[in-house]
């Protein structure tokens, strides 16, 4: 399905954002793995999520959608989950497929991890590696792509194990499975990723020399999941760069997730001068929470360091939409990753720049991009790839157009934020 985007003279509005993605996948994981029962509040619609959900299904989890966005998951123990009968399907899911990846090997329950076109391009050499230095048995595709059949023989053995790739879903697979070892493993992280799977099962932490190690085993509870999720920062992201570059804008995103190893894109907007106001901060469950408003701004251009990517990885499509609009030059830099994301997004931006007329290079590891406050993108048919994030950066950036802009494949929005469209249409009614 081809999207239009229209220009927008006016982005005005509040919006309900979907549930933390993130959160999502590791809440239903978690619940599952706990003794006894969870009700979550505010489980994501999006599709990714739901994915994570038929996989702990076939695994033999009762889950119940009891309305209005609560689930019930009736945790059956980390030694309770079952041989599935048919494959675990992780469609799009990078985060379901490697987190989920850890709990299978650390379980021993033997099996077969499948994902859609796009996940079975995605190496999960990152993962195999470390889950084969524990014990498990990995048949992948190419030795590298899914389908991975995982099995175990003798017993999980624990790893000490600094991250090669800051990646939030490397480290929470290698100590979800490492919760299911009677010694500790542990995971040494260098540079700071998301850090949900540490909160929500309170796992050990010692910080030493600006590193932090994180240690799982077999010894620690797994606690239970009651608890309302934020909503996306990711998502609330769009938004945020929607109502910077626009002239006339006033949104407001209440209760939006606002865990430091998350809020990246918002620390990077302030510095280019974005006019957002943080405000009722408080917290649901281990995580924190605000509401945010913007408003039209005049942005700076800024640095993009590789220290900082992993704070703001899923947002550098979104900022390199506001660079566009910036008083000058701004570079992405050390973000290689994006290459191995649910399509290549500096090649997708790279395209989406190109089709809008912009000043800018594609490097191996970002972009630099020449902006202007008085920048008019070309009206065009930009591609997204398939990918959720590259079309709604496209949208964002054809909301800034003179004409009619196109989306491509535009319900691949469905994948973290299923209302995006209607949110677009309710910010520019
Ligand atoms: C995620 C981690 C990040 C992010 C992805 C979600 C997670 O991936 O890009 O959208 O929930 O752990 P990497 O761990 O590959 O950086």
């Amino acid at each position: 399905m081809n999207q239009d985007v229209t220009p927008a003279k006016v982005l005005q509005g509040t919006l309900k954002l979907p549930a933390d993605k993130s959160i999502s996948h590791r809440s239903a994981m978690f619940a599952s793995l706990h003794e006894g029962t969870s009700t979550i509040n505010n489980f994501s619609t999006a599709a990714d999520p739901h994915s994570t959900l038929d996989c702990m299904r076939r695994l033999g989890v009762a889950i119940r959608e009891l309305g209005d966005n609560t689930i019930e998951v009736e945790g059956v123990g980390r030694d309770g989950l079952e041989t599935p009968s048919d494959d675990l399907d992780c469609g799009n899911s990078g985060t379901t497929m490697r987190l989920l990846s850890g709990i299978i090997a650390g379980s021993g329950v033997p099996a077969r991890l499948t994902g859609d076109e796009s996940l079975s391009a995605r190496t999960m050499k990152r993962i195999i590696d470390p889950l084969s230095e524990m014990g498990a048995n990995i048949d992948a595709r190419k030795d590298d792509y899914a389908p991975l059949a995982i099995s175990r023989n003798g017993p999980i053995a624990p790893l000490h194990f600094p991250l090669p790739i800051a990646s939030a879903q490397l480290k929470s697979c290698v100590l979800l499975a490492g919760l299911f070892g009677d010694e500790e493993t542990e995971v040494i992280e260098t540079l700071p990723s998301r850090d949900h799977t540490e909160r929500l099962l309170n796992l050990p932490i010692q910080k030493e020399n600006g590193k932090k190690i994180i240690t799982s085993s077999r010894s620690d509870e797994i606690p239970e999941q009651s608890y309302r999720i934020p909503n996306d920062f990711s998502a609330a992201a769009f938004w945020l760069v929607a109502g910077a570059i626009h002239p006339e804008a006033e949104i407001t995103l209440p209760k939006v997730g606002m865990n430091p190893t998350r809020t990246g894109a918002l620390d990077i907007l302030k510095k280019m001068g974005a006019s957002v106001t943080v405000s009722n901060t408080g917290s649901e469950g281990a995580e924190p929470v605000a509401d945010l408003s913007v408003s039209s701004s005049a942005l700076q251009p800024i640095t993009i360091t590789e220290d900082i990517v992993p704070n703001c990885i899923d947002e550098i499509p979104i900022l390199a939409v506001a660079m566009l609009f910036a008083d000058g030059v701004s570079r992405i830099s050390g973000a290689e990753e994006l290459r191995h994301k649910e399509t290549d997004r500096l090649t997708a931006m790279a395209d989406m720049l190109t089709k809008a007329g912009a000043d800018f290079t594609e490097y191996e590891d970002g972009l630099e991009i020449h902006g202007d406050p008085q920048f008019s993108p070309q009206p065009s048919t930009f591609s997204s790839y398939d990918d959720h994030r590259i079309a709604m950066s496209a949208a964002v950036l054809g909301l800034m157009a003179e004409n009619t802009c196109r989306v491509t494949e535009a319900e691949c929005t469905a994948i973290s934020y299923p209302t995006f469209w209607e949110d677009l249409r309710t910010l520019t009614n």
